[in-house]
């Protein structure tokens, strides 16, 4: 989005060193804005490389490692992020866990992960931010969903319920938030090739089933995504809110 005065417009993007994240970070780098990139600690290496990119791009890299199901953790990165960077014009929360299992066979501590990290975690960035957002009357606010959250998959049912609090939250979200000119909306990705991507699909042969049954004959990159969130993120969506677009290639219709 364009920022109020002439300062750098800020983005922050949530799992950053790989996949998805690190093309939203380098998109949005590339889109003329400074980025806050944020991981685990475990892949700060990959992070450090994601922010060097965006260093070859010319603008100004802020790096945080940070475990989005922790609220203490969050708190603190944000206040450290708004204290250097200033501002955050533009909130995307990417972080997200997969794993694989049938419901009947599904243990309480994998169903409570992927809750903490793919929905408590995008609350409490949310609670985090978007304060700042509705102090400054400005903000954009871009949550990674699934299609898996509209349809439901079988051995992704935990999953699905996940990216459907998503949405859920991406709407209710956009009604609280709307008076003070701050913008909710989601993505639902199809099947994009990332590590997450690939574990999923398991198989070569699962990839060639489902560049089939795609009515663009292929697969998601990574980068599929980037247009769809600087979209949200732009002026051009200014009177977008509290939506859920699919960017799966024509594989799914609701
Ligand atoms: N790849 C796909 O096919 C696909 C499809 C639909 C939706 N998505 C969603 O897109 C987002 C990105 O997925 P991806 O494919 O790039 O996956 P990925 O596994 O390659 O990357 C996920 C990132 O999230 C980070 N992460 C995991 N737990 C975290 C935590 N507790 N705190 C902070 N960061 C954490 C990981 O370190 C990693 O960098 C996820 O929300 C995922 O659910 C992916």
């Amino acid at each position: 989005m364009q920022s109020n005065n002439t300062t750098t417009p800020v983005a922050l993007v949530t799992g950053a060193s790989r996949g998805i994240g690190q093309a939203l970070a380098l998109g949005f780098a590339d889109a003329g804005y400074d980025v806050i990139v944020t991981d685990l600690p475990q892949t700060e290496g990959d992070l450090r490389k994601t922010a060097e990119m965006i260093g070859l791009r010319n603008r100004k890299a802020y790096l945080y490692t940070l475990d989005v199901s922790e609220r203490e953790q969050i708190n603190d990165v944000a206040r450290r992020a708004l204290e250097e960077a200033g501002r955050i014009d533009v909130l995307v929360n990417n972080a997200g866990v997969l794993k694989l299992s049938l419901l009947q066979d599904l243990d309480e501590k994998t169903w409570d992960t992927h809750f903490d990290v793919n929905v408590k975690g995008v609350l409490m960035m949310c609670q985090a931010i978007v304060p700042h957002m509705r102090e400054r009357k400005s903000g954009r606010v871009i949550n990674i969903a699934s299609i898996a959250g509209r349809q439901g998959v079988a051995l992704q049912g935990h999953y699905a319920a996940t990216k459907s609090a998503v949405i859920t939250l991406t709407r209710v979200l956009a009604q609280e938030v709307g008076m003070d000119g701050v913008t909710v909306n989601a993505i639902c990705p199809g099947i994009i090739l990332t590590e997450m991507g690939r574990n999923n699909l398991g198989s070569e042969a699962a990839v060639r089933h489902w560049e089939e049954v795609a009515a663009l004959k292929r697969l998601g990159k990574p980068e599929d995504i980037v247009g769809p969130a600087l979209f949200f993120a732009s002026e051009q969506s200014d009177f977008v809110t509290g939506q859920a677009l699919n960017v799966c290639g024509g594989i799914y219709f609701h």
